[in-house]
């Protein structure tokens, strides 16, 4: 056992259905650390506060999740220049020093989940249809970009925001409205959704895929249910499908190796240990 008794958690609000503790906890236990990983539920009005606290407490640093992604990047000494094209940080990390160090490894998940499940996969070798504006759209944009995608489609509900994000990240990624979805996937590479449509509790996303080439990938980043109306579709017809899973777990695995010194493994018993959360 490891002498030092290392503590990290997720701030959130709410924060109670995080699955972060479960991925954290077990990776603590399989490399026999002494350590603990814990919920954080704070208020909007406690952000500061609460981020402030984290080395007075003693704590290893913390995953920030939903509503804290953007504000809490002003609490930060040093943001990772990923992070900061990202506009959010998802990982905080407390230097020996006390200072605050801000990362975001969404979208390093996002892609190590492609990959897992098509290890040849590559940015480039195709139009990449992204649909959705939001946080996680921003993240996954970054990465792709990164990766060197060349050609990225991305609708929107509301064009407007979908069109600030071309704007904002250049030339390679063209704003479509929303109407135009159906044909956006004509030889398309790889669809991701990060719509919330298909999530328990929403309407599936509205959208046929007869137009997309079924050598195409079909990502969704939702992951309750594993498999969303879109995944199903898109299996029937014979596309490699790549739920959102992956992605929380991947996106872990660099904040545990900050706070934990270990570079841990994403192994088929975290999958089961998070389906049997579900
Ligand atoms: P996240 O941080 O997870 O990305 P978000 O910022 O709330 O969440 O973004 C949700 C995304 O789902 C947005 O792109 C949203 O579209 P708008 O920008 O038009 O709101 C999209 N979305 C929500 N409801 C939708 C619907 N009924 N049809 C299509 N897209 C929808």
């Amino acid at each position: 056992m490891n002498e030092q008794f290392i503590m990290a958690g997720v701030m959130g609000w709410p924060v109670a259905h995080s699955r972060s503790p479960l991925i954290h906890n077990h990776w603590i236990k399989k490399y026999q650390l002494s350590g603990a990983y814990g919920r954080f539920p704070v208020e909007p009005k406690n952000l500061e506060a609460a981020i402030r606290g984290l080395s007075a407490l003693g704590l290893a640093g913390c995953n920030i999740t939903i509503p804290h992604k953007v504000e809490a990047m002003q609490y930060m000494d040093w943001v990772d220049p990923h992070a900061q094209k990202i506009g959010a940080i998802n990982t905080v990390v407390v230097q020996a020093n006390g200072t605050r160090h801000g990362y975001n490894n969404d979208g390093f998940g996002y892609l190590q989940s492609l990959k897992e499940a098509h290890a040849q996969w590559r940015a480039d070798t195709g139009p990449v249809v992204v649909l959705g504006a939001g946080g996680a759209a921003r993240a996954i944009l970054v990465a792709l970009l990164q990766e060197g995608a060349t050609e990225i489609r991305l609708l929107n509900r509301t064009l407007d925001k979908a069109q600030a994000l071309a704007q904002e990240f250049g030339p390679s990624i063209q704003a479509l409205p929303w109407s135009q979805r159906h044909e956006a996937l004509a030889q398309a590479a790889l669809l991701i959704n990060t719509t919330n449509q298909g999530m328990h509790g929403t309407p599936a996303l509205d959208l046929a895929l007869d137009e997309l080439p079924t050598t195409a990938m079909v990502s969704d980043i939702i992951y309750t249910p594993l498999v969303t109306p879109l995944l199903e579709q898109a299996r029937q017809r014979g596309n490699t499908t790549v739920n959102g899973l992956g992605m929380l777990i991947h996106q872990a695995r660099p904040a545990f190796e900050a706070w934990f010194g270990i570079k841990p493994a994403a192994t088929s018993e975290i999958s089961d240990l998070l389906i049997a959360s579900l």
